[in-house]
């Protein structure tokens, strides 16, 4: 054995879960028996909490009723907001930020912490960006939903009914899938016994990295170079030429298809339909997702790629007006469901997680021994 064996523990099982399957031959996500695209687009991200935390909490209650604990649990968040934070906590990203913040959370194993770690992506997530625009931040209102209350409390306008609905869509989508590594990582420590908001905190710094959470400012940054559509072709062609990757296509395990990608994409349609995204952006996107698909058609018939989540997620959140340095907060905001699922799983079915590594070291020397004491 090699110290490559293994390596990044492709194909190994390290779950049984009953939380999410990623099928990628298929192209289907199935969430607790949900196939993604029955649900999302029909659910509030409240209700895929109550679906994933079943049997994880005694007495959880029914969705309507956890959409109001959450709501409180969002004051309670922003109670822990400081007057001076703002000097010491603008200057970071909303990620970075966000981790500072999440600390104050106290750890529990309880209901009412995982509604707390809930609450705090979306409550810090917009003060930091308030911060950033000189403004204070703004008071949660616990009747609202959990995606409309996160979008006045960043515009400070209340958000449209098609603006919640989409920025849900969003946040059911992202809220689990399989043993990613922010997934992974939130189950490693919740194995030691050390709490929800150590398993979040995990979760949360492990997304930090551009390999996980980093990938739809990019696509924004694309669409922003190509301009206009006319320019698609001549722009993608010159991109791959010169042995570029094309954000928001690809994936390593979907082959058929990324069922996220379409749930998103439906989202957008109907947000645009409610006249909610900029025409000439739906169009510019449209014209870079066909002309991207053919390209890459041309130059790889043997394999498929097809648009994955990020493409979408991109343009649903500019929509919705949260600026590209927030998207991997707002990831967190979605996928934080998830983690606590997974730390509340992992401690009720699974052991203290350990696995074994192989020393691939020098052997100890002679030469180099101390001496034994006489
Ligand atoms: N643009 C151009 N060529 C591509 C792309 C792409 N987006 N994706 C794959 N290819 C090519 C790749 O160059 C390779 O060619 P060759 O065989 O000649 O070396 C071939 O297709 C197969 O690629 P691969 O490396 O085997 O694909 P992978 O399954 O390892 O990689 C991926 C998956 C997502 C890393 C890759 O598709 C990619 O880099 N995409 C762009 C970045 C992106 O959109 N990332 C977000 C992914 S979704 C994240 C999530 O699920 O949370």
């Amino acid at each position: 054995m090699t110290d490559d064996d293994n390596n990044g523990l492709e194909g190994v099982v390290a779950a049984h879960t009953v939380l999410s399957e990623v099928d990628g031959a298929a192209g289907r996500l199935v969430l607790r028996g949900h196939a993604l695209d029955d649900i999302a687009g029909r659910w509030r991200y409240e209700d895929m909490l109550a679906l994933l935390w079943q049997d994880f909490f005694a007495q959880l209650p029914s969705a309507p009723e956890l959409a109001l604990a959450l709501g409180r649990a969002r004051t309670d968040v922003a109670a822990l907001l400081r007057a001076d934070d703002h000097a010491m906590l603008s200057a970071l990203t909303p990620l970075e930020a966000m981790r500072a913040l999440l600390a104050r959370v106290p750890d529990g194993d309880d209901l009412p912490t995982a509604l707390r770690l809930v609450a705090a992506p979306v409550v810090f997530t917009a003060a930091v960006l308030r911060w950033k625009a000189g403004e204070p931040a703004l008071v949660p209102e616990p009747e609202a939903s959990h995606a409309a209350d996160f979008l006045r409390m960043v515009s400070g306008r209340p958000a449209t009914w098609a603006q919640a609905a989409a920025l849900d869509a969003y946040l059911v989508t992202v809220a689990d899938h399989g043993l990613n590594a922010s997934t992974f990582a939130a189950r490693v420590v919740a194995s030691t016994g050390a709490g929800l908001a150590s398993a979040v905190l995990a979760g949360l710094s492990a997304l930090k990295g551009p390999l996980h959470g980093g990938a739809p400012g990019p696509v924004l940054d694309m669409l922003d170079a190509i301009g206009h559509a006319d320019a698609a072709a001549h722009w993608l062609e010159a991109a791959l030429d010169r042995g570029e990757r094309l954000m928001g296509f690809g994936h390593r395990i979907y082959r058929v298809r990324d069922p996220r990608a379409d749930a998103l994409k439906k989202a957008l349609r109907q947000l645009a339909q409610a006249g909610g995204v900029e025409a000439g952006r739906v169009a510019l996107a449209e014209a870079v997702e066909r002309t991207a698909l053919a390209s890459l058609q041309a130059r790889k018939p043997g394999r498929v790629l097809e648009t994955n989540v990020e493409f979408y997620t991109a343009l649903l959140l500019e929509a919705v007006g949260l600026p590209r340095e927030a998207f991997t907060a707002v990831f967190a905001a979605g996928r934080v469901g998830g983690w606590v699922a997974h730390a509340r799983e992992q401690v009720q079915r699974g052991r203290l997680i350990r696995p074994q590594s192989v020393y691939v070291g020098p052997a100890p020397a002679a030469a180099t021994r101390v001496a034994e004491p006489a």
